[in-house]
């Protein structure tokens, strides 16, 4: 635990029978804590994320036993205030909490909504780094998210898991559940032996002990709350390396045993592209941001899409194909590496994994990226036509609201801003851009702005720069289906 260097000034007992006004009067250092806002004022998820301080670190300890399902859990964070507070808030949906803790001592708690507000018993001033606990449990719940698809907590035959985005994982911890605060977490997961708890990050212990086994995962580089994952029950794990001649990355991988033998093996064999995978996207986006890599797959929660869970990216058996785990490890650089600022620049995220998928096609003897977008400008990409016509519904950018934050505009029109780019600079400025991009705001945040302001600066000259104003005008925010592809 690091702490600032300021002394806590503790009130003698005889101050305790004066006003409040009096007390707060006498506040060393002159300024009053006040509380930590509810949210960060996300333009779709406005009650998101909490103000007045910064994660730097979550410890979870979770238990977790399938049959029963009940969930025990105690979460260590460690942040730093960002102003004198009173009192600050955590996301937290559902579950009980029985106690808190800030700096170690018995913090009052109260619970409104998804808002778990938490109040030390000394103020916290600007700057100082605490730590708060809270040990809680229940029953977690799986949240409806505004566009009907399923999040936080899934529960499957004797397993479980959990995935995040954008609003779940305040379903199974209590955190600053947006994605502008990035931390580094160590989850710890106790499950009845015989099934496997597996998590984002290397495995740092496994230890068996009266009938439990307790799994420790350790994430050294940030993640954002969305991309927290786990996932219970029986799995069968492989470790090995990609085949890249310097050093290699670590590949977990894990797959769902219960899955007919035909599904099981085409999904082996789809996982078994991640080396080559990461060596293609290397080249492409530069380092990896990330110390392993791998892929779970799980066929029995009903989990009705992919998502790029930190690390090791999850998807249900129907979608463990070539292109989507492209896409998933491609979000790796843009989303996990590089995350957005709210939850409006979206389009950053999966209009560069869309794209991934298009350049791969493209580099594997497939479409060119050109043809992909020829067809969606076209409208006979898709065999349903409602499909072709829903590229055009939104700009990505400007998605009207937090039920569409997932629609095909943000994918496929957000790939085709990306490659009216590469049109515009030529290819050898692209990569260099995308690379760079990628380099620039490595375990950040970025937003549109940024982007675009990233994109004009390095896209070489004037007349360039001119052109991509036009793309971000008719692409980006602009409505309808542009007239010039
Ligand atoms: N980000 C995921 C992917 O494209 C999809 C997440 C879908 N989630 C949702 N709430 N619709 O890889
Ligand atoms: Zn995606």
């Amino acid at each position: 635990l690091t702490r600032g260097p300021r002394a806590r000034r503790t009130a003698p007992a005889a101050l305790a029978a004066l006003t409040l006004t009096a007390l707060t009067a006498c506040t060393a250092g002159g300024v009053d804590g006040t509380p930590g806002a509810a949210g960060v004022r996300d333009p779709f998820f406005p009650k998101l994320g909490n103000g007045g301080y910064d994660v730097a670190h979550y410890g979870l300890k979770l238990g977790y036993d399938p049959e029963s399902r009940h969930l025990t859990g105690t979460a260590e964070i460690t942040a730093r205030a960002t102003k004198n507070l009173s009192a600050f808030n955590l996301d937290l949906k559902g579950l009980e909490v029985k106690e808190v803790t800030v700096e170690g001592k018995e913090a009052r708690f109260s619970r409104a909504g998804d808002e778990l507000t938490v109040r030390p018993r000394d103020d916290l001033d600007r700057g100082e780094t605490f730590r708060a606990t809270v040990r809680y449990s229940g029953t977690p719940q799986t949240v409806t998210d505004a566009d009907g698809s399923k999040e936080g907590w899934l529960k499957g035959e004797e397993s479980a898991l959990a995935v995040g985005e954008p609003a779940g994982s305040m379903a199974w911890f209590p955190g600053n559940n947006h994605p502008s605060d990035k931390a580094v977490y160590d989850i710890e997961i106790t499950v009845p032996k015989g099934l496997k708890a597996i998590s984002n990050g290397e495995l740092t212990n496994e230890t068996t002990t009266n009938g439990r086994t307790t799994f420790a995962w350790h994430n050294a580089e940030p993640m954002a709350s969305y991309l927290a994952t786990v996932a219970i029950g029986a799995y069968d794990t492989k470790k090995s390396m990609t085949s890249k001649s310097n050093s290699g990355i670590p590949v977990f991988t894990a797959i769902d045993p219960t899955m007919p033998e035909g599904k099981y093996e085409k999904t082996e064999k789809v996982l078994a592209k991640i080396p080559e995978i990461m060596d293609w996207a290397e080249i492409n986006f530069g380092d990896y941001p990330f110390s392993s890599t791998g892929a779970i797959v799980d066929d029995r929660v009903n989990l009705g899409y992919a998502l790029e869970t930190q690390t090791k990216p999850v998807f249900p058996a129907s979608d463990a194909d070539t292109s989507t785990l492209v896409h998933e490890l491609a979000h790796q650089w843009f989303g996990n590496s590089v995350t957005p600022k709210t939850w409006q620049d979206m389009w950053l995220n999966e209009g560069f994994a869309t794209y991934a998928e298009w350049l791969w096609e493209e580099d594997n003897g497939g479409d060119s990226a050109q043809d992909t977008f020829d067809a969606l400008y076209e409208g006979d990409y898709y065999e349903d036509e409602e499909d072709n016509e829903a590229i055009w519904d939104f700009p990505p950018a400007r998605q009207p609201d937090a039920a569409s934050i997932s629609d095909e505009p943000v994918y496929d029109r957000g790939a085709m801003v990306i490659h009216k780019i590469r049109k515009t600079v030529g290819d050898d400025t692209f990569y260099d851009i995308v690379q760079g991009w990628a380099k620039a705001y490595r375990h950040g945040n970025a937003n549109t702005k940024d982007f675009t302001e990233y994109v004009e600066k390095h896209a070489g000259d004037d007349e360039s720069r001119e052109e991509l104003k036009q793309v971000w005008a008719d692409w980006l925010y602009g409505d309808g289906k542009p007239d010039n592809p």
